[in-house]
């Protein structure tokens, strides 16, 4: 296992965003709708999207993965199971589950289960899948599908925190290839979601409306393979305003579409910073020396996301006053909080609630990554802080950042990677 040793760095100069993870996911998934050859463009090297490779394999593509360029053709096999092995380790991969159904008229798919970040449950997409006539069953910790033609449907996605973004993507890659029309109420709006929509149109699916709550498809008989680029990815881009914000340094950020960021750049200038959009898209960031409290509530897109909570209450631990962060979209979203406050920052959780009361300096500190993203805020509070901090446990955000600590790197930062 490694862990990344991190000391107070000032940072400077431009860095360019990766593809999107969470985008290229159920992309991957939908190059199972079709047996033509699929070429992806600006796909990152991360663990999850190696791991999608592999349930790929198993379900019978031939895949090559070089320098950010994915091929996807079929080969022989045409099995419909994703084993647990592999889905156990990444819970997007169960939206191969619609694609499946969709073409192969059958899926078994493992149930991911729960994770760090709360319960995670599956029933907005079994729900929708029910809509559209499929028989799903439950059997064995494997959701089981079966439908000989899936039929069109008015299917309502909303759930108890509001849209799912794999639940869409699962029931918008099941309706393409359905009889007749399907209209997706509550569906997410999030980039990724429009990214996936373009993505089908362009294999020759008839969808409007994508990037909406309410999603039109009327279903095609056949879809075609075609040559793809992967958006770039928000939350990576999100994660740098968040460095630059926490070590008051100035940085630039390309490659990333500013409109995916609306939500975090008008945060980020309640926290104290001049964010000029430049010719190209890129982001300058200029943080003032003393930030401002704010408060933050995590929603579904456009709304602050989730995924970056626990990178911006690494900045609010330094701001002058005390903030409020509200989590609506996974309520136990917090396994951040008792280590950023062994670093010796105020924060006190209550429920979905954390109130974080701005300390002058943190202070390194050996630390425990507990998640993707949480493992990202951790980076952060140790580039801002005193001393030495030691994050272990990095595999975490080698799981959504590719090559973060070369890049951090070139921006200036004091982090390297060591054995644990
Ligand atoms: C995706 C992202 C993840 C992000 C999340 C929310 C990928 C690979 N992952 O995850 O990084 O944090 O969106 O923006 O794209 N829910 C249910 N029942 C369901 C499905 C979801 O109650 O059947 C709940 C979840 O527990 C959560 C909320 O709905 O409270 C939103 O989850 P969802 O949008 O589904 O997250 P994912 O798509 O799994």
């Amino acid at each position: 296992m490694d862990k990344f040793v991190v000391h107070e760095s000032q940072l400077s100069g431009t860095v360019k965003v990766s593809g999107s993870k969470n985008a290229a996911l159920p992309v991957m998934a939908a190059t199972l709708l079709t047996d033509s050859e699929c070429t992806i463009h600006n796909v990152p090297d991360l663990m999850d999207i190696r791991t999608m490779i592999k349930i790929l394999e198993v379900l019978g593509k031939k895949i090559e993965f070089k320098e950010g360029i994915l091929s996807v053709k079929a080969n022989k096999s045409k099995s419909f199971v994703a084993p647990y092995k592999l889905v156990r380790t990444m819970r997007a991969s169960f939206c191969c589950l619609g694609p499946l159904l969709a073409k192969r008229k059958r899926a078994k798919v493992a149930l991911p289960g729960g994770c760090v970040i709360g319960a995670r449950p599956v029933d907005i997409h079994i729900r929708g899948l029910r809509d559209l006539g499929a028989d799903i069953f439950i059997e064995g910790g494997y959701c089981q599908a079966k439908a000989s033609q899936l039929q069109g449907a008015h299917i309502y996605l909303g759930g108890q925190y509001g849209s799912s973004v794999l639940a869409t993507a699962n029931i918008l890659m099941a309706c393409v290839l359905a009889r007749g029309q399907t209209m997706i109420e509550y569906a997410a709006c999030e980039p990724e979601i429009e990214c996936l929509a373009s993505f089908l149109k362009k294999m020759g699916a008839d969808i409007t409306g994508e990037g909406s709550p309410l999603i039109r498809v009327s279903g095609v008989k056949k879809l075609t393979g075609c040559e793809f680029v992967n958006i770039a990815d928000r939350i990576e881009a999100g994660t740098f305003i968040a460095a630059s914000l926490a070590t008051r340094s100035n940085i630039s950020i390309e490659g990333v579409n500013p409109f995916h960021l609306t939500s975090v750049i008008d945060i980020s200038k309640k926290i104290g910073a001049e964010i000029i959009i430049e010719k190209g898209g890129v982001i300058s960031i200029k943080p003032n020396q003393k930030l401002r409290p704010v408060n933050i509530t995590t929603l579904c897109y456009p709304g602050f996301p989730t995924d970056l909570q626990a990178q911006f209450m690494a900045c609010l631990s330094l701001a002058n006053g005390i903030s409020l962060v509200t989590e609506k979209i996974y309520p136990d979203r917090f396994m951040h909080v008792a280590e950023l406050n062994r670093m010796g920052a105020s924060i006190q959780r209550n429920g979905p609630y954390s109130i974080i009361e701005g300390v002058e300096k943190l202070k390194g500190a050996e630390i425990m990554a507990s998640d993707l993203r949480a493992s990202a805020a951790l980076v952060i509070a140790g580039l801002a802080a005193e001393g030495k901090t030691e994050v272990l446990r990095v595999y975490h955000i080698d799981r959504g950042y590719e090559n973060i600590e070369e890049k951090l790197r070139k921006l200036g930062a004091k982090i390297k990677r060591e054995k644990q």
